[in-house]
């Protein structure tokens, strides 16, 4: 894989998750895996990853519960390797800025132009308008928010957060000719810097057990840190339709984790073995996600460090984000 970060420039990385549920391989090597890839090569620059809890209470409406799911994803990063002496971890929750920005970028635009968000349009195919909260509606506002907030160049996403960081640009292209500032002195003349997405090309939308894109709401997945017995279970649940005597749902899930050349051979010489295939599956599964779900486990053992962490990822967060909102509050006229 080539660098994305060339080392001379640092660059500011931010992404976020949802807390709403265990992560899935989807996630991860859709866009978790490149979070620790670009910590790496980041070395000099700033590294952002938010738990979006504002933007899970769409759906998780239980203070227990978002409790819970907010501390999941902390140690989840920690246990793919998000470094905190590295990388800033936080929650959304904790920098008030994110949704005082979010309703400013709400004033400047128009109804119309949300209504085109795919994840709008889902859920009115799905369950129509009467179903859908202003807060979903809103939903790309406060996502440009959160990347704006810090001057973000790169945004590590799968294919269907494509969509959202356009929004974002656009949003931050429209607040700078709306609100010059006067003295010109920031980021050429405007407020905000305009991001860029990361989507890694052959990972873009990882395929679920039936063939669908891989989701939660899809009950399709394959678990993280799922357990030997959950892996089994998923993968003979992989539906088998097959293309030339080769299982595709395996073999795509398979490439995953297996380089392309090695997965070749071994489909070519057990064609038709679809029992075989799938158990060459699961071991390889078993063993790439093993040591990832005992670290977890050690990780979850120590909830004061993981409580430090994310207390000093607030600090950090804040210092940055509330500078910028001075700045947006006097180009806009309010401070
Ligand atoms: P979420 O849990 O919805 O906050 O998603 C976290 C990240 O995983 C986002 O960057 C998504 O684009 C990415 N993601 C979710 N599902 C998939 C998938 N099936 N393939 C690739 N990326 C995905
Ligand atoms: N919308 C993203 C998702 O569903 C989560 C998210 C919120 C995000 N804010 C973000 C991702 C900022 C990247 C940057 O996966």
């Amino acid at each position: 894989m080539k660098n994305v970060i060339d080392s001379e420039h640092s660059q500011t990385i931010f992404s976020g998750v949802k807390p709403t549920g265990r992560p899935h391989i989807g996630n991860y090597f859709g866009a978790m895996r490149q979070f620790v890839k670009l910590q790496e090569e980041n070395k000099n620059g700033e590294n952002y990853f938010c738990i979006v809890d504002y933007h899970a209470l769409n759906l998780i409406q239980n203070a227990e519960e978002m409790r819970h799911l907010s501390l999941d994803v902390a140690i989840d990063f920690l246990a793919i390797g998000i470094d905190p002496k590295k990388s800033v971890i936080f929650k959304q929750s904790d920098v008030s800025e994110h949704t005082e920005l979010a309703w400013i970028f709400d004033t400047i635009t128009t109804v119309p132009y949300l209504k085109r968000a795919h994840a709008y349009k889902d859920a009115m195919t799905k369950g129509g308008e009467e179903n859908i909260s202003v807060g979903l509606f809103n939903y790309p506002m406060l996502m440009a928010a959160d990347i704006l907030l810090y001057d973000t160049d790169i945004v590590p996403v799968g294919q269907d957060q494509k969509q959202h960081i356009e929004f974002a640009r656009d949003t931050a292209e429209k607040f700078n000719r709306i609100f010059p500032t006067q003295d010109g002195s920031t980021l050429g003349g405007g407020v905000f810097k305009l991001p860029e997405a990361y989507i890694m090309k052959d990972v873009e939308t990882v395929p679920g057990i039936d063939g669908q894109k891989m989701s939660k709401s899809y009950n399709n997945t394959i678990s993280l840190f799922a357990s030997d017995e959950e892996i089994e279970k998923s993968v003979l649940s992989i539906v088998t339709d097959s293309d030339g005597e080769v299982p595709q749902n395996v073999f795509a899930i398979h490439s995953l984790i297996k380089p392309e050349k090695e997965l070749k051979k071994i489909y070519e010489e057990n064609k038709g073995k679809y029992k075989v295939l799938k158990d060459i599956l699961i071991e390889d599964l078993k063993n790439f996600i093993r040591p990832m779900r005992e670290r977890r486990g050690e990780i979850a053992k120590d909830l004061d460090f993981v409580n430090k962490v994310l207390e000093e990822g607030k600090e950090k967060a804040r210092a940055v984000a509330s500078q910028k909102m001075e700045q947006v509050r006097r180009a806009i006229g309010v401070s």
